[in-house]
């Protein structure tokens, strides 16, 4: 097989680095880069803006049918997101929209329609997708997997400086206590709920620096096409 080819994938919680691990690797290894969680989050802003009703699986599939949700990709792999041809990214991280993103991507009828559109992006390999079930459900076959997680803290200390860099003030135990809310959700959801899969490749990032998660992705990617 082709380095080319590969389709690498990243799952865990909030803020345990997935994104930017795996736009680094995406960047590293000349591959497309998916990060699925701005999908729902797309859908997520479009139901809140429209004023639909985020209980309502049906209106919400509709919403997301009647949707164009397009990642665009820069030369470092920083990601546009355009929603319906709008430029969304910077909306992406609102507290409207952290606050109802878990319950959009509850819905079994809204996560097929996304696996599908993530599927058909991974097609002809050369991708690098993160999300909560990618190497369980959107890619089980993938080539390499890995499971990103760190402690709460550590977690919520990211995301606080995420938001910060953002232009949002936000208090550090409150988004602690969202981001623990949010895990749980994400954990017990009936449909897709995060976990890793066997076959995942476990990386705590809690007192690890970028570079050397990069690096040990790096080598479990090349390790795979020799
Ligand atoms: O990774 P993130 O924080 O941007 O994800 C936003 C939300 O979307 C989060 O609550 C989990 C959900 N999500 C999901 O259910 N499945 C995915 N593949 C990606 C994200």
């Amino acid at each position: 097989m082709a380095s080319k080819d590969l389709i690498v994938t990243f799952d865990g919680p909030a803020g345990a680095g997935k994104s930017t691990v795996a736009r680094l690797t995406a960047k590293a290894l000349n591959f497309l880069y998916l990060d699925t969680g701005s999908m729902y989050r797309a859908l997520a802003l479009k139901a809140v803006t429209q004023g639909v009703d985020l209980r309502d699986e049906e209106q919400l599939l509709d919403l997301l049918r009647q949707s164009q949700i397009v990642l665009e990709q820069g030369v470092d792999r920083s990601m546009r997101v355009r929603l319906d041809g709008d430029d969304v990214t910077d909306l992406l991280r609102a507290p409207e929209v952290n606050a109802s993103v878990s319950l959009v991507a509850e819905f079994a009828a809204i996560r097929s329609e996304m696996v599908k559109r993530q599927r058909a992006v991974a097609e002809s390999g050369g991708v690098v997708m993160d999300g909560r079930d990618i190497g369980t459900v959107v890619l089980p076959y993938a080539d390499v997997k890995f499971y990103l997680t760190a402690s709460l803290k550590a977690r919520a200390q990211r995301r606080f400086q995420e938001l910060k860099n953002l232009g949002y003030s936000i208090d550090l135990d409150q988004l602690a206590a969202d981001i623990q809310h949010r895990d749980a959700l994400d954990f017990s959801r009936t449909h897709s709920p995060l976990r890793r899969a066997e076959d995942a490749i476990l990386i705590d990032t809690t007192d690890a620096a970028i570079d050397e998660v990069l690096a040990q992705v790096l080598t479990e990617c090349r390790n795979h096409v020799r």
